[in-house]
């Protein structure tokens, strides 16, 4: 099933030209919102979906991974494969662009300053690790777990192995997140719940097919009816709902800055598009807030 190597970064050559109208927008701006995607994390090592020969779509598919069906089809298979994503996470550090987000939403948190809120794709935890707030997790986490029969919230680390067999340890042991890694990893069984005895634990990720979770995707809308900046970084605005919410900040009659080195399905509709990176763009955002 795996082919190619591990995402290791991306190489651009940026067009900032949209940099000093974003700056400005942010340095205006009270109540902001982040929205994040794939990209966002993309300089920690994190691989996106969709990009070209690294995108984790174009190296494993989706239906046989990230559906209800590819559970029931093969749960082991399932299970390992986003343990192994889970043990890659950890192997990764929060980049410029998710400390500088951290910083920005401090500045706004002091009283009187306003708000920033995040809202994210992401199911890795980047952002709670640079010292943000995560408002939304709106496709779930890597790192939240539950019984796939009867519901009950479990613990669960992806750091032990689990499941029925618990390979290697030690210096030989392959690195979280390597192709070894998973290879290793296939052999997992997803654990069983304690609470009802028959269940198997299932990753807290929104599967396609699968609803987004309520609240999250409520709150997303109340922050962005609010709001007078979003920040859009990083997604190829291609899955729904998501890739609907930065409209919703324009019909509220907020603007909207996009950060991403490539064209997306939003980018004509942005306010400013910036062609650059998370880590490149988002520290110059955030010293327009921060002097
Ligand atoms: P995609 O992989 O579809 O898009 C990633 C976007 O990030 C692309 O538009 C890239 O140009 C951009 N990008 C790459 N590197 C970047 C960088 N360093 N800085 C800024 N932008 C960069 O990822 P998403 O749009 O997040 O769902 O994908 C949406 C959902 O599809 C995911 O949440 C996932 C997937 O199926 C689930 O797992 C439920």
């Amino acid at each position: 099933m795996p082919g190619g190597s591990v995402y290791s970064g991306l190489v651009t050559d940026p067009d900032l030209s949209g940099l000093a109208e974003a700056a400005e927008l942010a340095h205006t701006a009270h109540r902001v919102v982040v929205l994040t995607g794939a990209g966002m994390s993309a300089e920690s090592g994190v691989p996106t979906f969709r990009e070209a020969q690294t995108g984790l779509w174009e190296r494993y598919s989706p239906e046989q991974l990230a559906t209800e069906d590819a559970w029931f089809a093969d749960p082991d298979l399932v299970w390992s494969w986003y343990q192994w994503r889970a043990r890659l996470v950890r192997s990764c550090s929060p980049n410029a662009g998710h400390q500088a987000i951290a910083a920005w939403q401090r500045v706004l948190g002091n009283p009187g300053a306003g708000s920033l809120v995040i809202s994210t794709q992401n199911v890795d935890d980047l952002h709670e690790r640079a010292g943000a707030d995560v408002l939304a997790h709106l496709h779930g986490s890597l790192f939240d777990y539950r019984c796939a029969d009867c519901g009950t919230p479990a613990d669960h680390d992806p750091g032990s192995m689990g499941g029925k067999e618990s390979g290697p340890a030690g210096p030989s042991a392959p690195a979280a997140g390597s192709e070894a890694d998973l290879e290793q990893l296939l052999r997992l069984s997803p654990p069983q719940c304690t609470a009802c005895g028959t269940g198997r634990l299932r990753p807290g990720i929104v599967w396609f097919g699968e609803m987004l979770p309520e609240q999250a995707l409520e709150d997303t809308y109340s922050a962005l009816e609010d709001c007078d900046l979003a920040v859009v970084v990083g997604t190829s605005a291609l899955v729904q709902p998501a890739a609907s919410l930065p409209y919703v900040a324009l019909g509220a009659g907020a603007a909207v800055v996009e950060v991403n080195p490539e064209v997306t399905e939003f980018s004509t509709a942005a306010t400013v598009h910036v062609a650059g990176t998370a880590a490149s763009v988002l520290p110059a955002l955030a010293r327009s807030v921060l002097g």
